[in-house]
């Protein structure tokens, strides 16, 4: 029986996970720990809205589980002694520089993290890996584990022996929807040699999770799996905005088309709208991972033909800056624009390869002044994006749509956040300088409404 899980890393995948299972396992207590001691006293802050991550559902859980077995803290060593089973939910980038830069994962975090795990773990421990990692991580963990049995500091009689095993159970959920994923995944995978420690990670789900759905593989396809899900996905996002551009050439309209494609069984009606290009921390990084993995094994083909679903996204972001700049009479510089969205889709305050961050970037770069406004994303988070960006032009951080779009030649809806529906656009037509401009990346707002008011809209996939 499972009765204490550590989880290392207390981010957008450590801390929504553990807070689901923490409500669906009142038996087990959980700690969730992180060196960033900023990061565990937001997780641990009396006022709810300062919680580090934000998704619907999340401050509920967090009320109802906190303090009671599901714990924040720093005291990492403690986590680990503790633990019968340690989820490692750290952070894994591309790699900037050196071997495999720009393409292979960055496994510092991991490395420093089975260190800490080598050196403090007691007695037999389920190490999971959680994190979307490169495949054959485990053994880069395993080593490590198994080169330091006898070296932690716990071990006061160096013939006490740590054991552990590996078991890959990667994480499925969506950023914005994560709550419900976790709670109603489609799947739940687990891959690992050892039946043992396989079972026992399959209890903690079965508490909430229908057996049926639990897939146990070996520790590779488990970690392949979760690569090629995210490139699976973010393929169909880059296949529906190449369309797009065609759909603006031809006189298509790009609704329509996935309408009438996704109606198809075989095609299935999810992830084919088209917008400002696929974002957050997971699929252009799990893409480079397996173009990397891919050329490794000397797969060239295989290699390029995954590397061109990056190319699209990144192309569609560069299309949508050159439309704006040609549509405002090819000149940006002082000119102002209101970007409305910033986090990198609806109902997250995520920003990480936000689309918004490289239209911004070229907008500037071309003396644009922009105007930001998001919902949920606060300015240090913007300052820290943009502080690389060499450019011409400002910006500015905005409390309101209506604060951003003041004086404003365009308007540029990159996230879809509900309350942009809400918006009265014929008063925030009446504040902005003429000829006033919706670009529409997401197609979120009614255009004809727009047309209406008096507003010159551009929409994704429209003529
Ligand atoms: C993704 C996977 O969905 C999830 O299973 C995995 O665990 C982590 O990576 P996430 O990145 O949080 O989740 O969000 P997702 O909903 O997949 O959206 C990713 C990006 O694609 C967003 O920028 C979103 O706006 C974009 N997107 C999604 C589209 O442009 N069109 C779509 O039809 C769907
Ligand atoms: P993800 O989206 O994968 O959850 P995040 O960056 O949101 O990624 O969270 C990862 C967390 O892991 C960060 O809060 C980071 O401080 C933490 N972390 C990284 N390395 C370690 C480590 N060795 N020990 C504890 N926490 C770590």
């Amino acid at each position: 029986m499972i009765k204490n899980i550590c989880c290392i890393g207390a981010g957008y995948v450590g801390g929504p996970t553990m807070a689901v299972i923490a409500k669906n396992c009142p038996g087990i207590k959980i700690d969730v720990v992180d060196i960033d001691i900023n990061r565990i006293k937001a997780w641990n802050s009396s006022d709810l809205k300062c919680l580090p991550v934000f998704e619907p559902g999340l401050e509920e859980i967090i009320k109802e589980c906190r303090g009671k077995n599901l714990n924040f803290s720093t005291d990492i060593k403690k986590g680990i002694e503790n633990a019968d089973v340690i989820f490692i939910s750290v952070n894994t980038p591309t790699k900037l520089n050196g071997l495999g830069a720009g393409y292979a994962s960055d496994l510092k975090w991991i490395e420093s993290c089975a260190r800490q795990i080598a050196e403090f773990l007691k007695g037999h421990t389920i190490v999971v890996e959680k994190s979307t990692l490169p495949v054959k991580t485990a053994e880069t963990i395993k080593n490590i584990l198994d080169s330091s049995q006898f070296i932690g500091s716990n071990t006061k009689n160096k013939s006490e022996k740590k054991t552990f095993t590996i078991i890959s159970n990667p994480e499925f959920l969506a950023e914005g929807s994560a709550i419900n994923d976790l709670q109603n995944p489609d799947r739940v995978l687990i891959g690992g040699e050892d039946e043992f420690s396989i079972s026992k990670i399959s209890c903690i789900y079965e508490n909430w999770v229908d057996p049926q759905k639990i897939i146990i593989t070996n520790l590779w396809s488990s970690e392949l799996s979760k690569l090629v899900a995210n490139a699976f996905l973010a393929q169909r996002i880059s296949s529906i905005n190449s369309i797009s551009a065609l759909c603006e050439s031809t006189g298509a309209k790009i609704q329509e088309v996935s309408r009438a494609i996704g109606a198809d069984k075989r095609i299935g009606n999810k992830f084919l709208n088209s917008g400002p290009g696929f974002g957050g921390s997971c699929f252009k990084k799990d893409i480079l991972n397996l173009v990397y993995l891919s050329r490794f094994y000397g797969l060239h083909e295989v290699a390029d033909y995954w590397e061109q679903v990056v190319k699209i996204n990144l192309w569609q972001q560069k299309r949508i800056y050159s439309l704006v700049i040609k549509n405002l009479f090819g000149t940006v510089s002082n000119k102002k624009l209101a970007i409305f969205g910033f986090s990198f889709k609806a109902n997250t305050n995520d920003t990480r390869e936000s689309p918004t961050i490289e239209i911004s970037r070229d907008l500037l770069q071309e003396g644009a002044t922009l105007t930001f406004y998001d919902p949920k994303v606060k300015e240090v988070q913007i300052v820290n994006e943009l502080k690389d960006i060499e450019c011409e032009g400002n910006w500015f951080y905005c409390k309101t749509s209506f604060e951003a779009a003041e004086g404003a030649d365009a308007v540029l809806i990159l996230t879809e956040w509900e309350e942009f529906k809400n918006i009265k656009w014929s008063n925030l037509y009446n504040i902005m300088r003429k000829p006033a401009w919706i670009f529409d990346s997401r197609n979120y707002i009614d255009s004809n409404s727009l047309k209406n008011i008096g507003f010159n809209v551009w929409t994704v996939g429209n003529p």
